[in-house]
C-alpha cells in the first residue's frame, strides 16, 4: 500500500516533530489538535526548527517553504481524517483519551487507512480493540526529539496484519528512520530496558549509595552513555518515568519493576524534572 496523505493528531512536542519529519520526507500532512491555537503553536515550533536548519545551511529557504506548504492545519477531526492513508496519534498518554479518539477515527477515516499510535507504554492491542479494524492498528513509537533520533519502534498488536506492518516499516524508512520490530508487551523494548535502569539509578540515590551527580558521572564515563540516567529522567519528566514504571509493575506483576519511593516523593512534590524547574537537578525557568 502506498502512503501519500499523512495525518498527525496532537501538535505537542512529539506530534509536531512527526509532522515536520513527514513533510520533510515529501508527504502531504494534516495536523490536528483540540484547539486551533495549539495547531498554530505546533506549526510555529516547526517553522522555528526549520529556520534553525536554514541558518546552519542544512536546508535552503525554498526547502523550508516547501515543507511548511505541505503541512495543512486541520481544525476538525473529520477534516484531519477523511482522506488519510495513515494517521499517527500523538495525544496525551491516557488510555481513555486514546481509545475514544481511535473509535472516532475508525468511523471517519477511509477503510484502507492505517491507524498508528506513538504511545510510549500503553498496549496497542487494547487501543486496536476500540476499532473495527484491529488488523490496521499499530504502534509507531518515535523518539524525542523526532527530527534527530533515528529509531522508530514498530509495535505489532495482537491482530496487526503483516501487510500493515510492512507498510509502516517502509514508511519509517521513507522518513529517514530505522524501524525495529517489537511485539506488544508493557514498555515494549525501549522503556522496558531504559526505565528500570533509571529507577535503579534513583534507588542508588535513595539508599545513599551516591549523589545524583556521582551516579550520572559513573554512567557517562564508565558506560559511555552520552547523558547520565538522572539527567535523562529529568528530561523525560519524572511523572512520565513513574507512569511507565507503574505500567511495567502492573503489566508484569513482578516486584523488580516497583517504582522507587523517592521517585514517587519527587512527583508528589511537583518536582517533575526540567519542565517544572526541578527534579534531580535545578533548572532555570
Ligand atoms: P504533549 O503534551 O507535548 O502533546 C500532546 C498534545 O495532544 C497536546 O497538544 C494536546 O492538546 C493534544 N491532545 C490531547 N488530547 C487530544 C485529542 N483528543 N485530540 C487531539 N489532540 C489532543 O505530549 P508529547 O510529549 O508530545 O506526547 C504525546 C504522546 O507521545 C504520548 O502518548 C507520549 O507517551 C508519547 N511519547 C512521548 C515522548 C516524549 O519524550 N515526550 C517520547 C515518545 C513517545
Amino acid at each position: 500500500m502506498s502512503i501519500q496523505r499523512f495525518t498527525v493528531i496532537g501538535a505537542g512536542q512529539m506530534g509536531s516533530g512527526i509532522a515536520q519529519v513527514a513533510a520533510q520526507s515529501g508527504f502531504e500532512v494534516r495536523l490536528h489538535d483540540v484547539k486551533e491555537e495549539l495547531i498554530r503553536k505546533g506549526l510555529a515550533g516547526i517553522e522555528k526548527n526549520l529556520n534553525r536548519q536554514v541558518s546552519k545551511e542544512r536546508i535552503s529557504e525554498a526547502d523550508r517553504d516547501g515543507v511548511l506548504s505541505r503541512i495543512q492545519p486541520a481544525v476538525t477531526l473529520e477534516e484531519a481524517a477523511n482522506e488519510a492513508d495513515i494517521v499517527v496519534e500523538a495525544v496525551v498518554e491516557n488510555m481513555e483519551v486514546k481509545t475514544s479518539l481511535f473509535r472516532r477515527l475508525d468511523g471517519m477515516c477511509p477503510t484502507h487507512a492505517i491507524l498508528a499510535s506513538n504511545t510510549s507504554s500503553l498496549p496497542i492491542t487494547e487501543i486496536a480493540a476500540a476499532t473495527q479494524r484491529p488488523e490496521q492498528v499499530i504502534g509507531m513509537h518515535f523518539m524525542n526529539p523526532v527530527p534527530v533520533m533515528k529509531l522508530v519502534e514498530v509495535i505489532r498488536g495482537l491482530a496487526t496484519s503483516d501487510a500493515v506492518y510492512k507498510t509502516v516499516e517502509e514508511l519509517a524508512r521513507a522518513m529517514g528512520k530505522t524501524p525495529v520490530e517489537v511485539n506488544d508487551f508493557p514498555g515494549f523494548v525501549s522503556n522496558r530496558v531504559l526505565m528500570p535502569m533509571i529507577n535503579e539509578a534513583i534507588y542508588t540515590v535513595y539508599e545513599g549509595v551516591a549523589t545524583p551527580e556521582a551516579v550520572d558521572e559513573v554512567m557517562k564515563l564508565g558506560m559511555n552513555h552520552p547523558m547520565g540516567p538522572l539527567t535523562l529522567a529529568d528530561f523525560i519528566g519524572l511523572d512520565t518515568c513513574l507512569y511507565i514504571m507503574e505500567t511495567l509493575y502492573e503489566g508484569f506483576g513482578d516486584s523488580k519493576y516497583r517504582p522507587c519511593p523517592l521517585l514517587r516523593k519527587y512527583v508528589k512534590a511537583g518536582w517533575l524534572g526540567k519542565k517544572s524547574g526541578r527534579g534531580f537537578y535545578v533548572y532555570e525557568k
